[in-house]
């Protein structure tokens, strides 16, 4: 093999981590529904594998993996574990209905993972390893080793562990950057490395897995590519533990982009990563940053007029990369009200969304609102507006009917908020603050009383102009769901968002998105608990109906 890795199979296997890794960013909790959503459009994507959760870890990763290996039969669906007994056979069982399961099991190979935190020897944890790839290969045939921390482990012992545990049957070996320390010239030579010391290499695909830490994850995970690696371990828009994992956009447009560098071939429907990326940061609550690679909303925006002239004049003069490839909607199509329903449903359609008409009249019940304030709606509006009436992955079990504020520099803020609950019955109650956002969410307080605290609230204007639609995202933290009852000491963090051309509108629909996800999570806990469900709550597949191909 040369040093681009030609001499081996060159087909790419894109390994999607974001429903495990990424879901371990601080407050990006997903519930199951949303899990699956996302999965389903990966699998449409051709990611080869989905990492769906780390089933032992909690009864709903537990589910999520059970659910997605249930749905999705176009992907490998792989299961993480440590390697402990009780880990394998969580994720056994949870993989169960899967087309083709995995098992990622492993433990770190750097001194100080083996000493401090494993606190045994090499030899030690070299046998727990091989006992583990053992245990896993009685459930399934396909199994991933972790070698934790690789990037700051002696490579002598790295080639020993690795000969190991292929000898007991792991097909797939990942070496994964956990603290993302490397440079991209030594991770390839780590790569290199193992490629060429590892005697028995050629029995397993070798996987890479590099974080953030020093904004080296994708250069890393290339170099990995270059010198022989097969599998990239990616996570949409990057999110994962502290500063995240490589994010999928990047490496698979570097891969496509650069293929004179990087002689690999890569099966997959790019057109995606767009609406994915939305997707995702909708659900987590996660913002894209406006310069971030491949499809930050400044990506491809031209400012200075050099620029400007100049991608006017040939689009390739300042554009690597053709908007349009990685399915960035054409931003200069707009709508009024007069567009009707066929013109919002057809540009829907091109944005990536086929909603059934229950999300659909909801939608352009918005739309209208919208439009009748703004007169146009420009694509960012509809974005938001999909999101928040239509990528709802839960039962809203209390609805905001109107808000009535009161506020200035002389008067007390006094917000009047009118909620439908559960049973049907609307509820008026009304409450003072500190500013009108704190008399609103006092106000809703009074009629839901879910004990949280607000811990983030953001407000971004979504288009340019006085009359722009206004997002607000918050997190709240309140006591674990899944752990019940809020002696455990566990804290879960639910995100929300909400648009209107009114700020203090969107942060209340904000604070109700949250409040209703947080409810609906706590219920999905006491059913799987087996414990009967409260009046008026629906079954959440009852709002999961439509989806974003
Ligand atoms: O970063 C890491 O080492 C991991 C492993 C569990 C694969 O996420
Ligand atoms: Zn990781």
């Amino acid at each position: 093999m040369d040093e681009s890795g030609v001499g081996i199979s060159n087909r790419i296997i894109v390994f999607d981590t974001t429903l495990r890794d990424g879901e371990q960013s601080p407050g990006a909790a997903l519930n199951v529904e949303e899990k699956v959503e996302i999965a389903r459009v990966l699998e449409a994507m051709g990611v080869g594998v989905i990492e769906a959760g780390f089933p032992i870890s909690s009864p709903g990763d537990f589910r999520a993996v059970q659910h997605i290996s249930r749905e999705i039969r176009n992907c490998t669906i792989c299961g993480l574990t440590r390697a402990r007994r009780e880990d394998i056979e969580a994720a056994a069982e949870a993989l169960k209905g899967a087309a083709n399961p995995r098992i990622h099991t492993g433990l770190g190979v750097s001194d100080v993972h083996v000493r401090s935190k494993l606190r045994t020897t090499r030899e030690g944890a070299l046998e727990m390893g091989v006992n583990a790839v053992r245990l896993a290969k009685q459930y399934v045939d396909d199994v991933q080793y972790y070698a934790e921390d690789a990037g700051r482990a002696d490579p002598l012992y790295l080639y020993q562990v690795l000969e190991a545990v292929i000898t007991a049957g792991a097909t797939v070996v990942n070496i994964p950057d956990t603290t993302g320390y490397t440079t991209p010239e030594e991770f390839g030579a780590l790569i290199r490395g193992i490629m060429s010391n590892v005697p028995n290499i050629d029995r397993a695909v070798v996987s890479v897995h590099c974080h953030n830490d020093l904004g080296m994850a994708t250069a890393n995970t290339l170099a990995g590519v270059r010198n022989g690696a097969r599998q990239v371990e990616v996570t949409v828009n990057g999110i994962g533990e502290r500063a995240g994992n490589a994010s999928l956009e990047e490496v698979v447009m570097a891969l496509r982009t650069r293929k004179d560098v990087y002689p690999v071939e890569i099966d997959f429907d790019a057109t995606r990563l767009y609406p994915v990326s939305r997707l995702v940061s909708s659900l987590t609550g996660i913002p894209v940053q406006p310069n971030k690679a491949i499809i930050g909303s400044n990506a491809f925006a031209h400012s200075s007029g050099i620029h400007q002239d100049g991608v006017l004049k040939e689009r390739t003069t300042y554009e690597i990369i053709n908007p349009r490839e990685v399915g960035v909607p054409d931003s200069e199509i707009i709508l009024s009200a007069r567009s009707g329903r066929h013109g919002l449903r057809h540009r829907l359609a091109e944005l990536g969304y086929h909603l059934d008409d229950a999300k659909f009249e909801k939608v352009y019940h918005r739309f209208l609102q919208v439009a009748d304030k703004k007169k146009t709606v420009e694509t960012r509006d509809l974005e938001a507006i999909v999101s928040d009436e239509a990528e709802k992955f839960f039962t809203e079990t209390y609805h905001l009917e109107h808000v009535q504020i009161s506020c200035g520099d002389h008067s007390i803020p006094t917000a009047t908020v009118r909620i439908k609950g559960p049973d049907g019955e609307v509820h008026c109650d009304a409450d003072h603050g500190t500013g009108p956002v704190d008399a609103i969410y006092r106000a809703i307080n009074r009629v839901i009383g879910e004990p949280n605290e607000l811990i983030e609230f953001s407000i971004e204007a979504i288009t340019e102009g006085i009359d722009a639609v206004g997002r607000v995202t918050i997190r709240i933290q309140a006591a674990d769901p899944v752990n019940g009852d809020g002696k455990s000491g566990g804290r879960t963090v639910f995100s929300g968002h909400g648009a209107d051309n009114d700020i203090i509108v969107a942060s209340a629909k904000a604070y109700m998105f949250a409040l209703n996800r947080l409810i609906a999570a706590r219920r999905e806990s006491e059913r799987a608990e087996g414990k009967p469900a409260p009046a008026g709550s629906a079954s959440p597949a009852a709002a999961q109906s439509g989806s974003q191909a």
